[in-house]
């Protein structure tokens, strides 16, 4: 049998003041230690600096997540699993992480974008401000990639307590995810990455 490489995991993922950020290093430590790759990318900022200026938060995470690599095409193609990551902007994900999803075309026209497992993940300021909607929005796009839905569901204890089968969910109005909030964005990374291996394994036979 051919020895089957570590799964490839993309994490991309946009944040304006943090908390979705901390949700994506949970998520990539995760994948980490379920044995995946991992390239962690945020989307490009597309804000004008005057409305980034007028929030110290977002002024201040621009400059925390600096070191930060942006997300390329070649992400995506290179991923067997994506999780994206956004916030709720009026039951909706951030215009940054559809602007940088629109840019996938010439890959999705290739073929490039199916057969991966995907997920995804949220912050939003009140608990019943759109979460699953937002999550719901993306798995959209999913649909068109041809892409393979990986939720959480209800599959580990951290789900009954961090309470989101859609996809890791942060009440940000509350303040920094909690240790359960990023137990269950870890949770959520390995059931993707176990998924992934499994498929990665089963198509590394019969190839
Ligand atoms: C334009 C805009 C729209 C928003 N819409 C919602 C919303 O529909 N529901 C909600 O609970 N919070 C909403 N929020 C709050 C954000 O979801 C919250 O600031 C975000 O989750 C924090 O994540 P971040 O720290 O990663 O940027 C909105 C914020 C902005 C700026």
């Amino acid at each position: 049998m051919p020895a089957v490489e570590p799964v490839n995991v993309a994490i991309v993922y946009y944040s304006a003041t943090g908390s979705v950020h901390a949700l994506a290093k949970a998520a990539a430590e995760g994948a980490e230690k379920a044995g995946a790759t991992v390239r962690l990318r945020k989307v490009r900022e597309l804000a004008p600096p005057e409305a980034i200026n007028a929030n110290p938060a977002w002024a201040q995470h621009i400059q925390d997540s600096a070191d930060t690599a942006e997300a390329v095409l070649d992400d995506l193609g290179w991923a067997d699993a994506l999780l994206l990551g956004t916030p709720t902007r009026f039951g909706n994900p951030a215009s940054q992480l559809r602007a940088f999803l629109e840019t996938t075309g010439p890959l999705w026209a290739q073929g490039k974008l199916a057969d991966k497992v995907c997920s995804a993940f949220t912050a939003s300021n009140t608990p019943h401000g759109g979460q699953e909607s937002t999550i719901l929005a993306l798995s959209n796009t999913f649909y068109h990639w041809g892409g393979i839905i990986v939720p959480p569901g209800y599959t580990d204890p951290i789900q009954f307590k961090s309470g989101n089968p859609y996809g890791t969910s942060h009440v940000a109005g509350r303040g920094a995810p909690s240790d359960e909030t990023l137990a269950a964005a870890r949770h959520q990374a390995r059931r993707v990455v176990d998924t992934a291996a499994a498929l990665k394994a089963g198509r590394a036979t019969t190839a």
